[in-house]
């Protein structure tokens, strides 16, 4: 945050009583307020006078303080830290962040629950996010990325139903922050690809220790391309230097009735005692021929590549040592897009990422009510930034002299900035042909082999306390039939354990 300045009187000093040394209460105009307790009136009793522009100014305000609460993820707790690049990637990315070993990068993390309003408790059971945004030499990237790899859906359509589903009933308002209702059960029962996802969600991951003993995934498989233009898929993972630690059931909801800001507490705390959180980032990367002979498809977001396949290298590390000034300007007003990326880096055709890349900018409107919330100094970029947008609400940097536009002729001194062939982003020049279809790719049709893979890879206890999960959520589900085609689902990943589930229902 930039420092804040005092307001300055007539001859140019920062207001202050003499009296008793104190900074002078003012107006956001600047104009010094001689008492701030009572509203101006007639007589002792008599109505109240609108001409006192010092309560209107202070009521408009407060009247206006709320914005809306993000959609999801509107629970979070944010840290500012750096990324330091531990290995330099020059051969397979161009990416500027990449390029130089130790190099530091300023960040900011925002961690969050998924499903919960703003005030909800931090130990739901619930996904938790992990959005990095990265103020690098180039621009802003953010990796907008969960603490489990794979997600439920596998196409953006099905977004709006899914978190309909997940979030309270309409009819009813309740339950907050809990999958554990009939409506989250239907949607999911009906969608077998949620099923991989399903089982992470089921297990401790989602009861997370603190934010501290979180991995983190960016889930999707994105591109390096390098200064030749050649293109390398990359996943991205957080590796978090504590390990990944969870609490068990009776211990979160214990924690979320006795202190319901366990999980920022524990991160404000940790960071202001200088005791800073750390992760490494590791990448797996591969070539078209890997994705052509892979099980999956590397596109299918429900889908993971096993380390065991492909072993991560680790490129660098992030460390968050600095708590946030204030939480409304810096976590709230925090814009992540999925589509924030740099050069050297480039989407694939995820179908998830790519609706993704439409949802956030058109959310953050909604949600900040300005096109202009990069001027915002949480998102804006540490880098230089030339434009020609204008105007809009709350704009604060428009650029100075008379040319908005480009081409222009008014040469280097006063025409502004121009397009760069040898900096600038260029798309990946993907060949892409095919016919205008409205169908889901039969390389995605496989909804259970990776369930069952993370099933099997589970300790005895692990195992214990997946159905336990699913025991208490599906016993909430009051409809027999959404009971009977979830279990249906969990035979298909492993029989005992569909039966261990369904023999304890109550
Ligand atoms: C089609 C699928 C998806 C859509 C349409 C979608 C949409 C959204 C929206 C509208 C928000 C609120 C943003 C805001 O108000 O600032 C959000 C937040 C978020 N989403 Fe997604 N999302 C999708 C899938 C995912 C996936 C797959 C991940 C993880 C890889 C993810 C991670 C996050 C995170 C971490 C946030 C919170 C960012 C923050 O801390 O401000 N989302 N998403």
């Amino acid at each position: 945050m930039s420092e804040q300045k005092l307001p300055l009187d007539k001859n140019g000093a920062p207001h202050q009583d003499a009296s008793n040394g104190y900074e002078v209460l003012t107006t956001s105009h600047g104009v010094p307020i001689g008492n701030n307790q009572s509203h101006l009136r007639v007589g002792e009793v008599g109505p109240l006078l609108m001409e006192d522009f010092h309560f209107r100014e202070k009521i408009f305000h407060f009247d206006h303080e709320r914005i809306p609460e993000r959609v999801v993820h509107a629970r979070g707790y944010g840290a500012h830290g750096f990324f330091e690049t531990t290995t330099e990637l020059s051969e397979i990315t161009s990416a500027d962040i990449f390029q130089r070993k130790n190099e530091k990068t300023p960040v900011f993390v925002r961690f969050s629950t998924v499903v919960g309003s703003k005030g909800s408790a931090d130990l739901a059971r619930d996904v938790r996010g992990f959005a990095v945004k990265f103020y690098t030499k180039e621009g802003n990237w953010d990796l907008v990325g969960n603490n489990i790899p794979v997600f439920f859906i596998q196409d953006p359509i099905k977004f709006p139903d899914l978190v309909h589903s997940v979030k309270e009933e309409p009819d009813r308002g309740f339950p907050q922050a809990q999958s554990a209702h009939d409506n989250f059960w239907d949607f999911i029962s009906l969608s077998p690809e949620s099923m991989h996802m399903v089982m992470w969600v089921m297990s401790d991951r989602t009861i997370p220790r603190s934010l501290r003993f979180m991995e983190g995934f960016g889930v999707h498989t994105f591109r390096f391309v390098n200064k030749k233009g050649k293109s390398t898929f990359v996943k991205f993972h957080w590796k978090p230097k504590l390990g990944v630690q969870s609490v068990v059931w009776d211990e979160a909801v214990k924690i979320n009735g006795a202190d319901p800001d366990f999980h920022r507490r524990d991160l404000w705390d940790a960071i202001s005692k200088g005791d800073f959180p750390e992760w490494e980032l590791g990448i797996q990367t591969f070539d078209e021929k890997f994705a052509e002979s892979y099980d999956f498809s590397i596109l299918d977001p429900t889908k993971l590549i096993p380390e065991e396949i492909i072993p991560l290298k680790i490129v660098g590390r992030l460390v968050l040592d600095r708590v946030v000034d204030n939480f409304f300007a810096e976590t709230e007003q925090v814009a992540f897009l999925t589509h924030n990326i740099v050069p050297g880096i480039d989407f694939t055709d995820d179908p998830l990422l790519q609706g993704r890349n439409f949802s956030y900018l058109d959310t953050q409107l909604k949600r900040l009510g300005s096109p202009n919330f990069a001027h915002l100094p949480i998102n804006a970029p540490k880098c230089p930034m030339h434009a020609f947008h204008q105007d809009g609400h709350m704009t604060t940097n428009n650029r100075e002299g008379r040319v908005n536009y480009e081409p222009n002729s008014w040469g280097k001194a006063i025409g502004g900035p121009r397009e760069s062939r040898e900096q600038g982003f260029i798309s990946f020049p993907e060949v892409i042909s095919g016919e205008k279809l409205r169908i889901r790719p039969e390389a995605f049709a496989d909804h259970y082999s990776q369930a069952r893979q993370f099933y099997l890879s589970q300790s005895a206890l692990e195992k214990k306390h997946i159905a336990d999960a699913l025991i208490f959520e599906l016993s909430k589900v009051e409809t027999p039939m959404i009971r009977e085609r979830t279990v249906g689902h969990l035979r298909n990943i492993d029989n005992d354990f569909a039966l261990t589930v369904s023999n304890k229902l109550v």
